[in-house]
């Protein structure tokens, strides 16, 4: 979802107080920057595009704490955007690339990662890239905790096979997969991203899978 580049958005992203600056700073002491406690749940959404997703869960679980992950900084200022009318104090955005997730995560701190509609990267010699490559995988395992899950959700069928088939051969449990989110009874509190809403306007299955380590 990257947008053209959006003049001034890096110094909107600098100056703006949900918007964390040295992520790794806090690596293993996000709960206190929350002001919440340590047993408390940590979810984040990894290339959270413009936010609605995570500013909706926000919204309506002020007792879990959120972060979302997005590289690209003319994607993250709609956020910011939303974040500044609504004042929540339970989620703060990184402008930050995934793959050194590791880097601002500890061991087991995070409770769900969220990843919604993710680049398919197609072409074979980019599938390192996908998010949910083992590669990523393995990141993930290292920062989820004991009962931590991923929710993946997108429409691209052949990332979605290609995904289950990585988290099968990585040894992780796979709790839950459908074909078709809008019509299983998984949809019950399921909240929509701006892609998802394009994709189900015009009729196309939503693939979800939910897995453990
Ligand atoms: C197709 S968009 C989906 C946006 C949103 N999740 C939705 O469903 O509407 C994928 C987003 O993931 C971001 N992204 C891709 N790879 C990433 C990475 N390695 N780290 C952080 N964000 C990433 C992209 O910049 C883009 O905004």
């Amino acid at each position: 979802m990257r947008l053209r580049n959006v003049p001034g958005s890096r110094e909107y992203i600098e100056a703006n107080d949900y918007a964390i600056k040295n992520p790794e700073q806090h690596r293993g002491n996000w709960r206190r920057l929350f002001n919440k406690p340590a047993d408390s749940k940590l979810y984040i959404e990894i290339g959270m595009g413009k936010g609605r997703f995570l500013t909706e869960h926000a919204g309506n679980n002020p007792d879990i704490s959120y972060i979302g992950i997005e590289k690209f900084s003319s994607v993250i200022v709609r956020a910011l955007e939303k974040l500044n009318e609504l004042e929540y104090k339970n989620i703060y955005v990184i402008r930050f690339d995934a793959e050194n997730i590791t880097s601002i995560f500890d061991s087991g701190e995070v409770d769900r990662i969220y990843l919604n509609f993710s680049d398919p990267w197609p072409k074979e010699r980019h599938a390192k890239r996908r998010l949910t490559s083992s590669a990523f995988l393995n990141r993930y395992d290292n920062i989820l905790s004991q009962n931590g899950e991923i929710i993946f959700k997108t429409d691209n069928r052949s990332l979605f096979n290609f995904s289950l088939q990585q988290a099968e051969a990585a040894g992780w449990n796979i709790c839950n997969v459908t074909y078709n989110l809008h019509e299983s009874k998984l949809v019950t509190d399921n909240i929509m991203t701006e892609y998802e809403e394009k994709f189900v306007s015009r009729g196309i299955p939503i693939c979800e899978m939910i897995i453990k380590r």
